[in-house]
């Protein structure tokens, strides 16, 4: 891979408290790509996606951003260069509507594009086209996990991050979801990086993957060599769909 990564994270190590979550993690995301990160719970695959948001903050180490070091950058500011999270557990706001919660979505700058990336957006997910009167408390799981992408996407992101986009959900929903990336992916060009436990869906669906063991990287590869790996399969693959 050639060129400066879009996101370049080194040797980031992660607190809470005295707790080390995180022990030096490096991992690249380049423009265009998919990359996903697998690993058991507890492993810190969230704690790396909140450190790249700013929140927790990294202790040491450096993350750069499109050229800008933001390791300690406050999480607004990391937001406004153009990175948007999809959280675990979604966390959309049950009371708004569906429209609603895309507009909390859409940055102040970005208000001139909110109809035309709505449009997108119900394209995207033609379920919350139907739904858009509708309270995001009272959406499904699966329709609330496409909301909360949906929203991340109103930020217009370089970079999307998704923690867990298939947890909880049926294997058709799950299908969609995957199928919405990786439309993004190749017909806008949408860099995602992509935190699963579904091992399988993510490694099929991602050019490269990293897989962390105890706030560590321990492997990374393509994803096909990794879903080939006797040891990624073992730990992470045995037992699933495949
Ligand atoms: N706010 C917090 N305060 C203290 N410890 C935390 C906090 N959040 C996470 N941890 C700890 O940090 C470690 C990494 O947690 P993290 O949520 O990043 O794991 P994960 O890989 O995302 O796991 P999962 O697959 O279950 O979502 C765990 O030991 C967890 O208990
Ligand atoms: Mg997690």
């Amino acid at each position: 891979m050639s060129g400066e990564p879009l996101l370049k994270v080194q040797g980031v190590e992660t607190y809470y408290g005295n707790i080390r979550a995180l022990g030096g993690v490096d991992v690249d995301v380049h423009k265009g790509e998919i990359v996903s990160l697998i690993g058991a719970n507890g492993a810190g695959k969230s704690t790396l996606m909140m450190t790249i948001c700013g929140s927790p903050q990294a202790r040491s180490g450096k993350i750069i951003f499109d050229g800008t070091d933001i390791t300690k950058m406050p999480t607004h500011m990391i937001a406004r260069r153009r990175i948007a999270q999809s959280p675990e557990g979604r966390r959309i706001f049950p009371r708004m509507t569906v429209l609603e919660n895309l507009q909390m979505g859409a940055g102040l700058d970005n208000l001139k594009y909110f109809d035309e990336d709505v449009a997108k957006i119900f394209e995207l997910f033609p379920r919350l086209k139907e739904r858009q009167a509708q309270r995001g408390g009272t959406l499904s799981g699966g329709e609330q996990q496409m909301l909360s992408i949906g929203r991340a996407l109103m930020a217009r992101p370089k970079l999307l991050l998704l923690d867990e986009p298939s947890l909880g959900l049926a294997p058709l929903i799950v299908k969609g979801i995957f199928e919405a990336i990786k439309k993004l992916n190749q017909e806008e060009g949408l860099t995602v990086f992509l935190v699963e436990q579904n091992a399988f869906a993510a490694l099929k669906l991602s050019d490269r993957a990293y897989v962390m063991v105890n706030g560590q990287v321990t492997m990374s590869g393509s994803g096909r060599e990794l879903l080939a790996d006797p040891q990624v399969r073992a730990a992470y693959l045995e037992g699933g769909r495949h």
